[in-house]
């Protein structure tokens, strides 16, 4: 009989499994992304004669109690969490190395110290006079009513943490920063890895379950977009954050893409500055501070982030092609075949040949969005920057548009509309109503509302 194997090769990227090492994942196509890892092994039959017991089953109908929540005394945090954070729940926060996590999560481990939780903040990348040299340039060390309550610790091992956690009961909240960095000495393969990572949270997961305490992992995320190694985690915890934003910006989104404690897509507005992150209340308003009204080639958008509204600047500019092959289409915050699509609309609807011309298309504030709602207002400052006329500066558009240069009607109408009325616009673009299912969409008093049925209602 063929040996058992005890080892096996998973691709760090895709996490295709291979019993033999090669060079190239057949899968994903990556290049030495195999791994070997030791097969723990599992007990291959349930034993003869032994029964589980049976399960008290419940009907759907009584009461139910909402989770309790820890207020971490940031609004923007709250609300991404589904509004506070739930004790014994595992929260996931990922994104790029440099954005601003360990800054993020220092932050709110103090407003929960002052607040009267006990927290541990446990790093794994930084030593302990890093962390406090960072929480001297937040001014967090002023406060000694959160010194009282909040406790640092370096280390990489999952076992002495986990000792330390089944010493000290008394935790409310514990931060691991970061979760690749983790590392337990039964599983053979390096920190970072799939299956470490795997382990280690599983552990980890098992004590804030067991001992009750909500627990914060910090995780990287790869350039192509997926939490390093572990897309495994994303199964395994309750919430997964996502912090993102432009390096070259101040500001910074946090995103909730899994919540088992609230609505997903809801986010969180922050602006970097010298003394840490601060809470942006109305993102709108900041977005469309710097924007001048009677330029030709920019148009506001009302779009929609969760549930929350936020108004957009959308820029265009046009110049003659600048070389000699295919006209340039630079987009920034947009999805480039949409512009593609509008531009080849705008032409064959509307008569308004910009084929041929460089196109430079930019969501100020770096914020990027990926609504077909935007369509409207991407063609309104297009129209504007081949007629040179400015549109309204009280005006802002929402809409998508169709192939035959229809404007079709969006989601969240009403929402829109209050945001747009919210901050003095006077005039809002929105597609055509119709069919009788819905009622017309009526705005706040103040605000007039145009309706559009064809691209070509707004070229006139
Ligand atoms: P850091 O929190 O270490 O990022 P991450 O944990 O995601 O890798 O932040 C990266 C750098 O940015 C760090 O040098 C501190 C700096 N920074 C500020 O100066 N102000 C801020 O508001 C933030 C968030 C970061
Ligand atoms: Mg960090």
């Amino acid at each position: 009989m063929a040996k058992k194997p005890t080892s096996i090769f998973i691709c760090q990227n895709c996490h295709a499994r291979y019993p033999k090492w090669t060079g190239r994942c057949d899968q994903c196509g990556e290049w030495n992304s195999l791994e070997e890892e030791t097969l723990t092994p599992t007990p291959s039959k349930a034993q003869p004669g032994k029964r589980g017991t049976g399960l008290k089953t419940t009907r759907l109908d009584g009461t139910a109690t909402p989770p309790p929540r820890l207020n971490t005394s940031m609004a923007e945090l709250n609300r991404v969490l589904g509004g506070g954070l739930v004790p014994g729940s595992v929260v996931l926060v990922g994104g790029d190395p440099g954005i601003g996590k360990s800054t993020l999560m220092l932050q709110m481990t103090c407003a929960l110290a002052k607040a009267h939780h006990n927290v541990l903040y446990v790093s794994g990348e930084e030593a302990i006079d890093q962390i406090r040299l960072r929480a001297q340039r937040l001014e967090l060390d002023k406060d000694p009513k959160a010194l009282d309550q909040l406790d640092l610790a370096a280390s990489i091992n999952v076992n002495d943490i986990a000792t330390t956690l089944e010493e000290n009961r008394s935790l409310h909240v514990v931060v691991i920063d970061s979760i690749q960095t983790m590392w337990l000495e039964s599983v053979a393969s390096a920190p970072g890895s799939v299956s470490q990572v795997r382990n280690c949270a599983f552990e980890l997961i098992r004590l804030a379950k067991t001992l009750g305490f909500a627990l914060i992992l910090i995780g990287h995320v790869t350039k192509e977009g997926a939490l390093a190694g572990p897309r495994v985690l994303e199964h395994m915890v309750d919430a997964v954050l996502y912090f993102e934003g432009d390096r070259g910006h101040q500001f910074r989104i946090l995103r909730a893409a899994k919540n088992r404690f609230g609505a997903t897509d809801e986010i969180g507005v922050f602006a970097m500055t010298d003394t840490g992150l601060r809470e942006v209340p109305n993102p709108s308003a900041l977005f469309l501070a710097e924007r001048h009204g009677n330029i030709a080639g920019s148009a506001v958008f009302a779009g929609l982030e969760g549930t929350r509204p936020i108004l957009l600047e959308v820029q265009v500019l046009l110049s003659a092609k600048s070389s000699d092959g295919a006209p340039r289409r630079a987009v920034l915050g947009w999805d480039s075949s949409r512009l593609s699509m509008i531009l080849a609309v705008l032409e064959a609807r509307c008569g308004l040949k910009l084929g041929s011309m460089d196109v430079h298309l930019n969501i100020t504030g770096g914020l990027k969005i990926n609504e077909p709602a935007a369509d409207l207002a991407v063609a309104a400052a297009l129209i504007s920057a081949a007629t040179g006329q400015p549109t309204a500066p009280h005006e802002a558009y929402f809409g998508e548009i169709g192939l035959s240069g229809e404007v079709r009607q969006v989601s969240q109408t009403a929402v829109r509309l209050k945001e747009i009325s919210k901050l003095g616009f006077k005039q809002a673009v929105i597609p055509r109503h119709v069919g009788t299912a819905t009622a017309r969409p009526k705005g706040p008093a103040t605000l007039t509302i145009a309706e559009t049925g064809h691209l070509s209602d707004l070229v006139r």
